[in-house]
């Protein structure tokens, strides 16, 4: 699968964000090893900091279908900046073996990142 193959699957995700309070909608696509894709979009909530990320939603789906070995993750968002992921995404994208992030606009520009790049030092007790 190519990285707009994969940023058009979260650009569909985008499509389904529950944004009413930033109007800011994110939509993620993560595609695994075994080469599936589970999409995710922002959800947010009146008591803002239940929000959760789209890259999170997407990466949990995977997760919870029993899918755990994620190689990269697609980010879509309209907006001045391209859509990097903030520090909590990129700690779970670790968590489950990401290395490389697209990030981009609607059917627009985009850029792959290096996870190790955007998280060069993640948390980790053993080192
Ligand atoms: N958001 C994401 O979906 N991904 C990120 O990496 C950062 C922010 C969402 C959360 C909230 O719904 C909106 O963008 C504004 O912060």
């Amino acid at each position: 699968m190519t990285d707009s193959e994969l940023l058009e699957r979260a650009t569909d995700a985008m499509e389904r964000a529950y944004a009413p309070y930033s109007g800011y909608r994110v939509g993620a696509a993560a595609l695994t090893a075994g080469g599936k894709v589970y999409t995710g979009s922002n959800v947010e909530n009146r008591s803002y900091g239940l929000t959760v990320c789209a890259e999170r939603n997407a990466i949990f789906a995977a997760v919870g279908a029993g899918d755990k070995a994620i190689e990269k993750v697609a980010v879509v968002a309209d907006g001045k900046r391209l859509p990097l992921p903030c520090g909590a995404c990129l700690q779970v994208m670790d968590e489950f073996g990401v290395s490389e992030v697209v990030v981009g606009r609607p059917g627009g520009d985009f850029e792959t990142y290096a996870l190790a790049d955007l998280l060069p030092r993640p948390f980790g007790q053993d080192g």
